[in-house]
């Protein structure tokens, strides 16, 4: 059966972020944006078919299609939020206040707070009330436009938990879910040193590719944590078995993650406030896309990586929340845009792609998200704000509609 097409006429403007795309959302400027004054979108297949100015909508695509009149509003690409671990239950609030009066995220950890007591109450928390919290945050994403959501695992840290995680991650409803295997997240209860819980990790994987659990492999590569050369194994098992490599490192010391996750050709290298400048050129020069999560840095008052350096050297990055109870208590997409604006340097131009093709590069998945150009998904959003009123107020969303494959979302 030949599904309609579908037309979107009359946005006030369509921003298709095209040049942006074609640049491979390296050196964007605000012109990349690549906006349609009076622009439509004809999605067939859940795919932009045509993009143009409403009174050119070629005639053949008009037979058959349903059409919706999008009245003045603007229209964007939806947002990609590449980085989060919204499936968890507890709360680390108490912990917060501790940090604030001296001790460190390392010596909370360290005294069985931080992720591990996280991992009791994920542990303890039965599927149906992890699948509704989780659901109440991917609502919350959703709202603000977001249409395709990366969760990981890590407050599992045993088969058996880790992969009830990536399940459940499969049940949430709305936006498209990424799920990612964290398991490598913190040291495991019952294990004597990370060495020893990373050796389980290492032979879950394969498990975790045969019950399709994810695609993705990712790990915490920090002092006191998971540290070179051990985690090393884990990135090259991973890579043996097929696994998309991801990678947090180079958050609270530099301990040379960044030039690991290039030479086994990582999607992504996420947090790197502590890169050192060769690593930046290095980054530059790779299809490893920087994954920046100021709201992370805001709240442990670290540094903030060195977006300027990278954009400017040529470094394809990204944005997003790290949403956690420990690290990045909040979901709020503006506010880390607004951070990146504020203390990173980034321009409005650069938000918008790292929140889109950027964050779309980071999963694997350019060739279907991150811009409105024809074969990849109709993914949009619409607004009744220009650009500039994006990023800008904390807490605050001009996201008015919410489009995920040409359908409309409930949000
Ligand atoms: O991305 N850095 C490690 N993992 C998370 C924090 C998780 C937690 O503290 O619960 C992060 O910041
Ligand atoms: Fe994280």
């Amino acid at each position: 059966v030949a599904l309609a097409r579908t037309i979107f006429r009359d946005f006030k403007k369509l921003y298709t972020f095209q040049a942006a795309a074609e640049k491979s959302a390296r050196h964007v400027t605000a012109a990349d944006l690549s906006f349609i004054e009076s622009g439509a979108l004809v999605a067939e297949k859940g795919n932009v078919l045509w993009t143009g100015p409403s009174e050119n909508i070629p005639s053949e695509y008009k037979k058959n299609a349903k059409v919706h009149k999008m009245k003045g509003l603007i229209g964007y690409p939806a947002f990609v939020e590449c980085h989060t671990h919204a499936i968890f239950a507890g709360a680390r609030a108490e912990e917060f206040e501790f940090r604030l009066q001296g001790a460190s995220y390392q010596e909370i950890a360290g005294r069985g707070g931080g992720i591990a007591s996280t991992v009791k109450a994920v542990r303890a928390a039965d599927d149906k009330t992890l699948l509704r919290l989780a659901q109440e945050r991917v609502d919350a994403f959703a709202r603000q436009g977001v249409t395709t959501l990366e969760i990981k695992s890590g407050y599992g840290l045993d088969f058996e938990n880790e992969s009830r995680i990536l399940k459940i991650a499969q049940k949430l409803k709305g936006p498209a879910i990424v799920p990612t295997y964290l398991g490598p997240h913190s040291l495991a209860p019952g294990f004597s040193s990370c060495q020893a819980y990373l050796e389980e990790c290492i032979h879950d994987l394969e498990k975790i590719k045969k019950q399709n659990l994810s695609r993705r492999a990712d790990i915490f590569i920090e002092k006191n944590f998971f540290e070179l050369p051990w985690a090393e194994q884990y990135l090259k098992r991973a890579s043996e078995l097929g696994f998309d490599l991801v990678v947090h490192g180079e958050q609270l010391t530099r301990g040379g993650s960044a030039p690991l996750a290039i030479a086994y050709g990582a999607k992504s290298l996420d947090h790197g406030v502590h890169v050192s400048k060769d690593d930046v050129s290095r980054l530059a020069n790779s299809e490893v896309t920087a994954v920046l999560l100021p709201a992370a840095d805001f709240y442990m008052k670290l540094p903030y990586p060195p977006a300027r350096a990278l954009i400017d050297r040529g470094a394809r990055v990204a944005l997003a929340t790290d949403f956690n109870p420990g690290t990045s208590p909040t979901q709020d997409l503006a506010f880390v845009g607004l951070l990146a604006r504020l203390e990173m340097g980034m321009t409005l131009a650069e938000v918008f792609c790292a929140y889109t093709l950027g964050a779309a590069y980071a999963l694997g998945l350019e060739a279907s998200l991150g811009s409105l150009t024809p074969g990849k998904r109709a993914d949009f959003l619409t607004s009744e704000s220009e650009p500039e009123d994006f990023f800008y107020s904390i807490g605050e969303s001009p996201v008015h509609g919410v489009f995920r494959g040409g359908r409309e979302m409930t949000v």
